[in-house]
């Protein structure tokens, strides 16, 4: 095979372009958008899925919070015993209702942040800080079918909610997902370079900080494969240009911010792991 060949490997095939530099602008163009082909979602599919009504959600939301703050449960924290203690201590109801805006807004972000940045073929998928499994249900729908999620979660009672799920994909069938009880901040149980996408949506940037995301990064680094893409939120506690800058740093390229809507202070950007 001469070395100025392009090679692009699709699902099932091994293909050459003659004349055209595997590391040139143009070969890299063609091989993540052309020939491989991307998971696209449209805009007038992803309006009509999950739930509306946003003011009835965040009056639910405001109402749960200020229950929760009379017990004493405050959950906008970054102290990892705080957030657990807060999380751990909410019934299911509780949690759905002050999580509402976030599921709301789940439907929206993560499909405009998937479609055009993931290939359309069986994916290798982690979602961390899943609660009770409202951001997975939205992975798991959207994401081609034959793909594989494990869900990532600190606080064990929300996992048993999870666990009770059904995730099904956009045809009906329904995913492979698993769970595994652990801070996003330790270890991450896959191999190196074994996972395609990593999705985190309410996570870091409300119970993260530039000062403890190093350990998340590192690890981002390590098990996404090269061309992995890393999905990842931005709030109160990690602005979105502290953590452009960390991730520029780490070797991530940043490919875009995608929010719920114009008004939108949160959203999640998108990395992809550059070989
Ligand atoms: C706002 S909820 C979002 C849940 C889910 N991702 C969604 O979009 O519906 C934040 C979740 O992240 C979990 N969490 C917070 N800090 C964490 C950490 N360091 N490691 C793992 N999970 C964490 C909390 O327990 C909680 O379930």
């Amino acid at each position: 095979m001469k070395p100025r060949d392009e090679v692009l490997r699709t699902p099932g095939m091994l293909r050459t372009i003659p004349g055209v530099r595997s590391t040139s602008p143009l070969g890299l163009l063609m091989q993540r958008h052309i020939l491989k082909r991307m998971l696209t979602i449209s805009e007038r599919e992803i309006r009509s899925q999950g739930p509306g009504r946003l003011l009835a959600v965040c009056w639910r939301q405001w109402l749960a919070e200020r229950a929760l703050a009379r017990r004493g449960i405050r959950f906008r924290a970054t102290a990892f015993g705080q957030v657990l203690a807060a999380y751990a201590a909410m019934t299911q109801a509780e949690f759905d209702a002050i999580n509402g805006p976030q599921a709301w807004a789940n439907w929206r972000t993560i499909p405009r942040a998937l479609s055009g940045h993931v290939p359309d073929r069986p994916l290798r998928v982690l979602d961390l800080g899943c609660g009770t499994g409202s951001s997975t249900s939205v992975l798991a729908f959207y994401c081609p079918a034959g793909a594989r999620i494990t869900g990532y979660e600190l606080a064990e009672p929300m996992l048993a909610f999870a666990r009770r799920r059904e995730y099904r994909q956009r045809d009906g069938s329904s995913v492979n997902v698993d769970f595994v009880c652990q801070g996003v901040t330790e270890p991450l149980r896959e191999s190196d370079g074994s996972v395609d996408l990593i999705n985190a949506s309410g996570v870091v940037g409300h119970h993260l900080k530039p000062a403890t995301i190093a350990p998340l990064i590192a690890e981002l680094r390590r098990v996404l494969a090269s061309d992995g893409v890393a999905m990842l939120d931005v709030g109160p506690t990690m602005p979105a240009r502290e953590l452009r800058r960390l991730m520029a740093d780490a070797g991530f390229a940043y490919l875009g911010r995608y929010r719920s809507w114009f008004g939108d202070r949160t959203g999640e950007l998108v990395f992809r792991r550059d070989a």
